[in-house]
């Protein structure tokens, strides 16, 4: 099989996942979602902008010997609502699955009102959305009502917020 563009770019992986069909611009928030810095030892591979049928332009993330966790794909959804989550053995794609937004958001994102329970440091309140609408991204906060929208999400997971 002759090597598709990316390949040229970064070789296929031999056990680990593969986040592939992230929206162009979005992988190192989702490496952020995943806690991942580089500094775990895993090795990490982040393509961005190559060329997708169906999204243009794509960015793909490859971890090797890591694998995630059902959550962790699901938090995914909040930044690449399209990406598929592919898991390779022995150079193998074994399974290929779609990230699929959860009903609550835990522990990732701030309310961004100032006084909201969960963000006064000595109650030790975790936040929590609920999501309201998928597409566009709308979330609740569970405890103050605030709504959080797309746009807040992804400035919150940027690169500069958490590297
Ligand atoms: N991949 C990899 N290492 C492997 C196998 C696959 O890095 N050993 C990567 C491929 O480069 C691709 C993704 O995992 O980015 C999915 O692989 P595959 O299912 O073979 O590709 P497609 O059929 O093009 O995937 P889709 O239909 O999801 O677009
Ligand atoms: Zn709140």
């Amino acid at each position: 099989m002759a090597p598709s563009k990316e390949e040229l770019l970064v070789r296929r992986i031999r056990s680990g996942t593969v986040i592939d069909h992230i929206h162009a611009g979005r992988a190192l928030s989702v490496l952020r979602i995943l806690g991942i810095t580089g500094s775990e030892g895993f090795r990490v591979a982040i393509v961005m902008n190559v060329d997708s049928r169906k999204l243009g332009l794509k960015d793909i993330v490859k971890i090797e010997g890591r694998r995630l966790s059902d959550e962790e794909v699901d938090k995914i959804a909040l930044v690449a609502p399209e990406a598929t989550i592919n898991i390779v053995e022995d150079y193998v794609v074994v399974k290929k699955h779609r990230v699929k937004l959860p009903e609550v958001i835990e522990n990732i994102l701030a309310c961004v009102n100032p006084t909201c329970i969960t963000r006064q440091p000595r109650e030790h309140v975790k936040p929590r959305f609920r999501v309201v609408s998928r597409r566009p991204l709308r979330l609740q906060c569970i405890y103050c009502g605030s709504f959080i929208e797309e746009d807040y999400v992804i400035r919150q997971l940027e690169v500069h917020r958490g590297y």
